[in-house]
């Protein structure tokens, strides 16, 4: 089946032409990065007027480079959420309007699904039950999935997301955003035990995530320390490169420690990282050692494919339109949608000892 996938839920507006769930004959991103950089953060206004400009424009062109026509597309999948509203509200109408044009088939995605899927690609099939640890500027959760389509929050971050940590502390260090690739580039030249950042503890136990007080013992940091942000054509210093590996090291000590813990209790066949932070070297290299040590494979997607796209939504919607799911022209954004389904047994969990939410 050919699938037309639309994703427009952040900065990103992307459309992609996937040949099933596992074949990528297009995939077109444009990215709002520059525009957004001024404001130091994804600007929503602005996102969605962006998105109003590109999208006719990016799907024609990955129906283009495809090599396919329209009369082709067998099925639209968009992302119906989570995400900014307005940015949500142009894919889904233009997806809608398109479907009806050509008379084909609708499915509304969880952009978190997506990721969950942009492993297909380039991996084996995902052995199930699989864990998906989905690290983003928007989102931290790790999933647990007995069987595709079926998830359950075994983890989640209680504030910040890691990848909006990487932006705000590199917005702190005056060096620019996206933060992850900039601090990500400067750890390298740094010492990733230069300072000791805490690591959350979380109050009631239960094994989740929580960045904002690392944000904060970095701003404390570098006001106890009197280090001033980077100017504009100044070096960068040896004291901020040691920041940056410290502070990196710290997310993915916290990443990769909850996610060992839950992988050695919950035993899944195959874990997978995805999202804008899983392009980061060092949080692969530690999920890899996670995964040799419970003997069990990897999967990440590659880079293009770890940030915002829209062959994962194609990915995703195939899956969901071969289990009959079907939108209606109804369909409609849903800024909070969320990633879970409450199929599986509670007890299931309890037994594994995993403190489990609904
Ligand atoms: O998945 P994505 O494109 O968008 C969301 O759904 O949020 O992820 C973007 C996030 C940004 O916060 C960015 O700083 C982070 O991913 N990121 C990284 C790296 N590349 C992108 N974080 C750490 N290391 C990287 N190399
Ligand atoms: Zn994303």
């Amino acid at each position: 089946m050919l699938i037309l996938g639309i994703e427009s839920s952040c900065d990103e507006t992307a459309a992609a032409v996937v040949l099933g769930r596992r074949e990528i004959l297009s995939s077109v991103i444009s990215s709002q990065i520059d525009i957004h950089k001024e404001w130091g953060g994804v600007v929503p206004e602005i996102a969605s007027r962006e998105h109003l400009i590109k999208i006719d424009p990016i799907v024609k062109e990955a129906v283009k480079r495809a090599g396919v026509s329209f009369e082709d597309i067998e099925a639209i999948a968009v992302t119906q959420g989570p995400g900014l509203v307005g940015s949500l509200m142009v894919g889904v109408s233009y997806a809608k309007a398109l479907a009806f044009g050509l008379d084909v088939p609708i499915v509304g995605v969880n952009h978190i699904e997506g990721h969950f899927f942009s492993v297909e690609f380039e991996n084996p099939p995902t052995e199930y039950p699989a864990m998906a640890l989905i690290v983003s500027g928007g989102h931290t959760n790790l999933f647990y999935s007995p069987e595709a389509g079926n998830y359950r929050v075994v983890s989640r971050t209680r504030d910040d997301a890691a990848g909006e940590a990487f932006d705000k502390v590199a917005k702190m260090l005056g060096l620019g955003y996206p933060g992850g690739p900039i601090i990500e580039k400067y750890a390298l030249e740094g010492n990733p035990k230069a300072i000791r950042f805490p690591i959350a503890k979380i109050s009631d136990g239960r094994p989740d995530f929580s960045f904002s007080g690392l944000k904060t013992a970095v701003m404390r940091y570098l006001k106890t320390e009197g280090i001033e942000p980077v100017g504009e054509e100044e070096d960068v210093s040896q004291e901020i490169k040691d920041v940056c590996a410290s502070f990196q090291d710290t997310v993915v000590r916290s990443l990769t420690r909850v996610l060992s813990k839950l992988a050695s209790e919950l035993k899944p066949k195959t874990l997978i990282v995805a999202g804008g932070v899983a392009c980061n070297q060092a949080l692969r290299e530690s999920a890899e050692s996670v995964g040799r040590k419970l003997d069990l494979p990897v999967y990440f997607p590659s880079r293009h494919l770890s940030t915002d796209n829209a062959a994962m939504i194609a990915a995703a919607g195939f899956y969901r339109l071969s289990q009959g799911e079907k939108a209606c022209l109804n369909l409609s954004a849903d800024v909070t949608m969320r990633l879970q389904n409450v199929d599986i047994e509670e007890a299931e969990l309890r037994k594994k000892k995993v403190r489990y939410r609904l």
